[in-house]
């Protein structure tokens, strides 16, 4: 069984009497390892999928199977370790804690697992490290720049060493140089083995994937295999 098998699944939202059906039929089989971006036009569905992947949001019908296990049917709090102990996540809005500190932010999901202080310290600074912004370890997280904050963001997501990453947008708010930082942190991450989906609309991050997916009004497509003679 691949390490993500999703079968026929659909995603409704109400919208007030009626129904609003975000995700149509989706099947999709991600294996351990692979680095994969989610494309397609503004309102398509790709935040959607993304969050029911990083067990965020639930699914109305089909099936959702993560490392052999059954998102569908398993509870809260079982969801709740999940995602803690597999998945990181790097949110479209980055979703920090505005008032507390940069190394408050990165070590967060570090909370949840009962990781003794000094060595929450020791992973959230490292991980600010990995991303560059160490220095501003104290700073409160809203007295930083965007592209500062999508740097936490990122090192929140890497914090609790993950199997699974996925980023929406991860580099929406940076400099192409700075964007080029963050996704070859990404993919060296990948090739230690961490599984990466990457929602984007920016083809130079699209080229460091290695298989592309769209969603077009919620329903998902293949795109074809780049290769490197695209580039001829
Ligand atoms: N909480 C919600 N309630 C109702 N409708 C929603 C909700 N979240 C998303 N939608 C709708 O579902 C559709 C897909 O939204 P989604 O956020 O997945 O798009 P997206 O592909 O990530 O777009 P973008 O590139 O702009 O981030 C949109 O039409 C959106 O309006
Ligand atoms: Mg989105």
């Amino acid at each position: 069984m691949s390490f993500i098998d999703i079968k026929n699944l659909n995603k409704y939202y109400s919208e007030g009497r009626n129904s609003f059906r975000a995700l149509k039929d989706i099947d999709l089989q991600i294996e351990k390892g692979e680095l994969l971006s989610v494309e397609g036009r503004s309102g398509a569905g790709k935040s959607t999928l993304l969050n029911i992947i990083g067990c965020i949001d639930s699914f109305d019908s089909g099936e959702y199977m993560l490392d052999g296990e059954n998102i569908g049917r398993m509870s809260e709090s079982k969801l709740a370790s999940v995602r803690n102990s597999k998945i990181g996540y790097v949110f479209q809005d980055f979703c920090l804690v505005n008032h507390q500190s940069v190394l408050f932010n990165a070590m967060l999901p570090l909370f949840f697992n009962k990781t003794p202080y000094s060595a929450m310290k020791k992973l959230g600074m490292q991980a600010l490290d990995k991303v560059g912004i160490a220095d501003q370890a104290h700073k409160k997280a809203n007295q930083l720049s965007g592209g500062q904050r999508q740097r936490v963001a990122v090192a929140r997501a890497i914090v609790n060493s993950p199997s699974l990453i996925l980023a929406d947008e991860p580099t929406g708010a940076l400099d192409s140089a700075t964007s080029a930082q963050i996704m070859e942190l990404l993919t060296s991450l990948n090739r230690e083995g961490t599984t990466m989906i990457i929602v984007t609309h920016d083809k130079a991050v699209s080229d460091y994937c290695t298989r592309h997916i769209e969603i077009k009004d919620g329903v998902l497509s293949c795109l074809p295999q780049k290769s490197k003679d695209d580039a001829f």
